[in-house]
């Protein structure tokens, strides 16, 4: 059976990772950086790379989900690099994405392989369809609320102290830094959630996936208020959210849409990165090196692939 190694396997994203591997029929090789979580692991710091090389020793994938990437993400890719092993992140830190991006390193290296950053360059690519340039992307998150886990909230942190508590958007081609308040509008998501309040230029990983490869000069992204406000009041992850990922893209005076919906932002994340990891093992990929998941991998065919964890409109 082929092993797949989880680094950051004990947390709240990495158990779902590691359930769905099991239910595809991987072996997980569970990794971390604290022994006493891991019996029968394999567990390795990320400051001893002699360690991480002794961990994914005859593995034949690895799947990082510890976070903060800041700190996680170029050491277990490196070390990815050297077994000779694709590596997928899960990383919604924009700063660690742009450093994982630059990565010359490794045979395939897919970040941002989660709900956000994956998961609307997906549809954002699928929805593009034959168009090869648009004037716009704008990706709307409307959840039903966000009760973060610590992971997020220490991701959020460190991005933040990264920008010197600036925003960053993605317009005019580049990526800006703002000290400016978030606008506010109101996103009409399809029915039955209806017209929503959202915080617009509420940047997730998706500035940075979608611009990747498509051309399109701005790509916005939308939060509900709601849930944007539970991030903010950080209580205990105690209950899972549904979710509605509407996805417009313009170009000209045209305009094509997909949505995707689901429940819980950290359960869906493991299909999407097994779901890669998959493709990746059995050759089902565009391109070689480090890659979007747009980019990498056909996009609708993957979208089909997801249900019933996320279903498609
Ligand atoms: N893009 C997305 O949509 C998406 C979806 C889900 C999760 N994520 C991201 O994934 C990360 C994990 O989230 P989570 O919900 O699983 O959080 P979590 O339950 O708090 O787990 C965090 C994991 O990271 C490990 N970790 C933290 N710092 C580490 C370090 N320096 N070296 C090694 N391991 C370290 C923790 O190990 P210890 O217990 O030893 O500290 C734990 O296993 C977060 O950054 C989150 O933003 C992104």
């Amino acid at each position: 059976m082929t092993s797949v190694l989880v680094y950051g396997a004990y947390g709240h994203t990495g158990r779902f990772v590691v359930a769905e591997l099991r239910e595809r029929g991987f072996t997980p090789i569970l990794s971390g950086r604290d022994a006493a979580k891991l019996p029968g692991g394999r567990p390795a710091s990320v400051d001893d790379p002699e360690a991480l090389d002794r961990a994914f020793d005859g593995v034949a994938a690895v799947i990082n989900s510890a976070g903060p990437f800041a700190v996680t993400a170029l050491p277990v890719a490196e070390a990815a690099a050297r077994a000779g092993v694709p590596y997928v992140d899960v990383a919604a830190e924009i700063e660690a994405n742009l450093d994982t991006f630059e990565l010359a390193t490794g045979p395939v290296v897919v970040p941002a392989m989660a709900f956000f950053g994956g998961l609307g360059d997906l549809l954002a690519t699928a929805a593009m369809g034959d168009w090869p340039t648009a004037d716009e992307v704008h990706v709307a998150y409307g959840l039903s609320g966000w009760n973060p886990t610590a992971g997020t909230l220490a991701a959020g942190q460190v991005s933040r102290d990264r920008r010197g508590s600036k925003r960053i958007r993605y317009a005019g081609g580049r990526l800006e830094y703002r000290d400016d308040a978030l606008p506010t509008r109101e996103w009409a998501f399809p029915g039955p959630l209806g017209t929503r309040p959202v915080f617009g230029e509420f940047s997730m990983a998706d500035i940075v996936t979608i611009p990747r490869h498509l051309r399109v000069p701005d790509v916005t992204t939308y939060m509900t208020v709601d849930a944007a406000n539970g991030l903010a009041a950080a209580g205990r992850r105690d209950a899972a959210e549904t979710f509605v990922v509407d996805v417009v893209v313009r170009s000209g005076g045209e305009e094509r849409r997909l949505t995707a919906r689901g429940e819980d932002i950290y359960a869906v994340t493991a299909p999407l990165a097994v779901e890669a990891v998959e493709r990746i093992l059995t050759g089902r990929t565009r391109v070689k090196g480090v890659a979007s998941a747009g980019e990498i991998f056909d996009a609708p065919d993957f979208l089909r692939a997801l249900a019933p964890h996320i279903t498609v409109e």
